[in-house]
């Protein structure tokens, strides 16, 4: 069924947080056209104005689009609600720390979203996300196909990034996931990885660098550096936000513009070997409805245990929140 089959759209986005994420996604959904209004929504109303202004500053070289700052109100006929708000990590500090804070925010947030746009999809950024995106389904009550993590789309990107970088092809010909936790369980799946759909062992023999290359260990060290990047870049700035930015403008287009995209977005696992009731990252179909679809990928022993154990040390940290 084509997008205006199933409902009109107003190609209205709020975000919820007006801080690097949350103004460098508003940045990059103006750059992209998709959207036709933008709401900023912070409870330091000068910030979020001052970000409104900013942006829409630019508007006359790119797309237009209405955009303003205001209240929970304001969120009212969203198709979609980026929530970006809440604490974000200190150098060295792991996602999972700032679990407690973020979750008081969201008890506070998720209702007021709810209230005013109980048809929008919520697409949850805060960290994290995994464990925020489970609360935002609690608290909402909304259906799992309408809350969506960012989850490792992110990590998917910097994923092929690097193994397109080793192999001096172009980043969008890499096709690999990771799945899991958006955080320190994370795991890639080499098992399907390919590039051209040429399995990523085979592609290696052809591969012009082949003699000088680590092979296995050079693998090794790729998935180390994605798993470890966020670190890196918070040490480095104190912040990251442009590739997520660009992360959440993905899902938000695939969503706006009906597309079945597949994404390695987080949402509620069910059955998913031996995996129930947690929200991680699975590719995904999305579309106007949100999640349409998880695919269930053929992953190795191995990677079956990772997705197992990425599962336990997150429905550790959900047990111990009190909803
Ligand atoms: C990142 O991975 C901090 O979750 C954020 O860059």
């Amino acid at each position: 069924m084509g997008i205006y089959e199933k409902r009109p759209l107003s190609s209205k986005v709020s975000v919820i947080g007006a801080g690097n994420v949350g103004s460098t996604f508003a940045f990059s959904l103006m750059l992209s056209g998709l959207a036709r209004e933008i709401v900023i929504i912070d409870r330091n109303e000068q910030k979020a104005n001052g970000e409104c202004m900013d942006i829409s500053h630019g508007m006359s070289l790119t797309h237009p689009v209405q955009i303003r700052s205001g209240d929970y109100e304001s969120c009212a006929g969203s198709d979609i609600v980026v929530i970006t708000a809440g604490a974000n990590q200190k150098p060295g500090q792991s996602r999972i720390a700032l679990v407690e804070a973020n979750a008081a925010i969201f008890k506070e947030i998720i209702p007021n979203i709810v209230k005013y746009a109980k048809d929008a999809i919520l697409v949850v950024v805060t960290n994290p996300v995994d464990i925020l995106t489970y609360v935002t389904l609690k608290i909402s009550g909304l259906p799992k196909s309408r809350v969506i993590g960012s989850g490792t789309v992110l990590d998917t990107s910097r994923f092929k990034y690097l193994i397109s970088r080793h192999c001096n092809v172009d980043p969008r010909n890499v096709h690999a996931y990771i799945i899991g936790e958006h955080g320190d369980s994370e795991l890639p799946v080499w098992s399907n990885a390919n590039i051209g759909g040429i399995s990523l062992d085979r592609y290696c023999i052809a591969c012009k660098n082949f003699s000088n290359c680590g092979g296995k260990m050079e693998w090794e060290n790729i998935f180390n550096e994605v798993k470890n990047a966020a670190y890196k870049i918070i040490e480095a700035k104190g912040a990251s936000y442009y590739a997520v930015g660009l992360a959440i403008v993905r899902i938000v287009e695939a969503i706006l513009r009906d597309e079945n995209s597949i994404l390695p977005v987080s949402s509620l696992i069910s059955d998913y070997y031996g995996v129930d009731d947690i929200c991680l990252s699975i590719p995904s179909i999305v579309n106007i409805n949100g999640i349409e679809q998880l695919l269930r990928l053929d992953l190795s022993q191995e990677e079956q245990s990772g997705f197992q154990q990425s599962a336990a040390s997150l429905r550790q940290v959900v047990n111990a929140i009190k909803f």
